[in-house]
């Protein structure tokens, strides 16, 4: 029985399973992106459009490149994956990161509880580097990188085009010590 002093253990309010998707994820992964598109959170167009697009972003994340999915209930609430940071020469052990949460389900924690699931696949997996860009004007997502440990390293000008209209990132990143040799 609680007395009016005791404090009553923090539960979430729901419990979300997080996983690595598989291909039958594929088509609610692309509606989770095309939700942000239509929100103007998205960082480029005509990503993961056609069914074989999305069948292929699932199957080219595996091993060291993983792309998770936040269920509840049988319901993909939102995703997180990671690709290689392509740039010459091509740096292993950094990966770029996209994160996108079903619109109905934000600020429910689900962004919180992914980020921390990839960080921890990114360090098991011996990347010392995540990468993320996103769009300036995208204060949820600064936020979640800023409270999750991430370091915002600037601002590329003009740095995407949607629908006709320059925009400017937010480049940020975040370090894994432990794998830094
Ligand atoms: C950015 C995004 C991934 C955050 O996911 P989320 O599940 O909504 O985030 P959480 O509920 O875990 O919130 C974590 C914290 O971020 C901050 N935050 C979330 N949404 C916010 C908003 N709209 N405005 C300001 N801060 C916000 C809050 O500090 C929040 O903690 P609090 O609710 O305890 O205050 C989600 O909003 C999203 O999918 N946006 C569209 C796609 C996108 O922008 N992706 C990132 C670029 S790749």
């Amino acid at each position: 029985m609680s007395t009016p002093n005791s404090v009553s253990p923090v539960r979430p309010r729901f419990q979300l399973q997080v996983r690595p998707a598989t291909t039958q994820d594929a088509a609610e992964i692309a509606r989770i992106y095309l939700q942000a598109t239509q929100d103007n959170l998205a960082t480029f167009e005509n990503f993961l459009v056609t069914a074989e697009q999305q069948a292929h972003w699932v199957n080219d994340h595996a091993g060291k490149y993983p792309l998770l999915v936040a269920e509840l209930s049988g319901r993909v609430l939102g995703w997180a994956a990671l690709s290689p940071y392509h740039v010459r020469p091509h740096m292993e052990g950094i990966a770029e990161l996209l994160i996108y949460i079903d619109r109905d389900y934000r600020r429910h924690g689900v962004g919180r509880e992914l980020m921390r699931a990839i960080q921890t696949t990114a360090r098991a997996c011996g990347h010392f580097k995540l990468i993320g860009r996103f769009l300036a004007h995208n204060d949820a997502g600064r936020t979640l990188c800023r409270m999750t440990g991430w370091r915002e390293v600037g601002i590329h000008l003009k740095h995407t085009k949607l629908e006709g209209r320059w925009h400017d990132l937010v480049v940020v990143e975040f370090l894994i010590p432990e794998n830094l040799s």
